[in-house]
């Protein structure tokens, strides 16, 4: 019996929600497993009401669960960064997720912006650190509201952290099994700290993996790549600002926010799954957004519960719906609405 603790949170998020729990009812009764759900209310309109984000004792609660399934966190009433600090990333955190897993994969290439790309051609997962680097808020102002103010704001990294996350990417490279290749995406050439470090431990930990091919490319570089010849990347590994940005421009290359997922990964914990897009305010209680991203992140949490076969068949299933039936990917022009779309996921599933 799976606990699974369902956060809506905010705009689209309980619609693309409703969707994946539709999906993953569908997948209990056919793969004979059981889930329960339990809805929490973390987000933009409770904090509005109440001035809470998230306390300790929610994160104590949220320990107790097999997975954490999350819609979307973003409210166009509060100032940007209360609820991004105080529920995405102080759940990431205390969970010590520290694994951001996002699988870029184009399951038609009539939604992909570059010219002359095939499927095959943009199939890699990026493995972004998730608890350090610049997130860890650590800085400090000089001179607040000077001419000489001075902004510090401090890339923190750590050997622990650092390693434990290109382990998992060497793992996640062996295991998946395609080109077995791994690059590191770092900035060797101007952040010498961070990346210093970074390099000497992926070189370290690559000897203990043979097997595994390893690249190394600066993160400028690797945006071009992305447009250019994405078919190069198998894995990737990086840091956390890094993994964030370049994998905004990965989703655009598999057919954009509305297909894309990711899992908030603690290999020994409780794990989180999201689509990566955001709340979306202006097509809010429309039916319009696509919920594949969602339905997508639930296939991931699946596979973590170990549940592969379900996760194998929604994922045919997803492939099947964008190959055959939608126009677009795209909010308001797929064709179909929210709920059509998790309907016709189940009805291939
Ligand atoms: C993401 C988001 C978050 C991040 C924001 C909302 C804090 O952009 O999940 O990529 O920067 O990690
Ligand atoms: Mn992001």
């Amino acid at each position: 019996m799976y606990k699974i603790a369902v956060l809506p949170g905010d705009g689209t998020g309980s619609e693309v929600v409703r969707e994946g729990l539709k999906v993953l009812e569908a997948a209990s009764r056919k793969y004979n497993f059981k889930s329960e759900t339990k809805i929490f209310d973390f987000g933009g309109e409770r904090y509005l009401k109440t001035g809470k984000t998230l306390d300790n004792s929610d994160i104590e609660e949220l320990k107790k669960y097999s997975a954490i399934y999350l819609g979307a966190i973003g409210h166009p009433d509060v100032k940007p960064g209360i609820l991004e600090t105080g529920i995405l990333l102080k759940l990431r955190f205390a969970l010590d997720q520290y694994i951001n897993l996002r699988p870029i994969k184009l399951y038609n290439a009539d939604f992909c912006p570059l010219k002359d790309k095939k499927t095959e051609d943009v199939d890699f997962v990026v493995v972004r650190e998730n608890s350090e680097g610049l997130y860890k808020g650590l800085g400090e102002f000089k001179n607040k509201g000077t001419k000489d103010e001075v902004a510090i704001q401090i890339s923190h990294n750590t050997r622990k952290g650092v390693e434990r996350c290109i382990r998992y990417a060497f793992e996640y490279t062996r295991k998946r099994n395609r080109k077995k290749k791994l690059t590191l995406c770092g900035k060797t050439n101007v952040l010498t700290f961070a990346w210093d470090l970074w390099e000497r431990t992926f070189n370290e930990v690559a000897k203990e993996y043979p097997d595994i091919t390893t690249d190394y490319a600066h993160v400028d570089a690797t945006t071009m790549w992305f447009v250019k010849n994405p078919e190069w990347f198998d894995v990737i590994v990086t840091d956390n600002m890094f993994g964030d940005i370049i994998t905004d421009l990965a989703a655009m290359i598999q057919g954009g926010m509305g297909i894309a997922a990711g899992g908030n990964i603690n290999p020994s914990g409780v794990s989180m799954f999201e689509p990566i897009g955001g709340s979306a305010p202006k097509y809010t209680g429309k039916n319009v957004i696509n919920p594949l991203a969602a339905i997508c992140a639930l296939g991931m949490m699946l596979e973590n519960l170990k549940e592969d076969k379900a996760a194998k068949a929604l994922e045919d299933a997803v492939i099947k719906v964008v190959k055959e039936n939608l126009k677009s990917l795209a909010a308001g022009k797929m064709g179909y609405s929210t709920s059509e779309v998790g309907d016709l996921v189940v009805k291939y599933l």
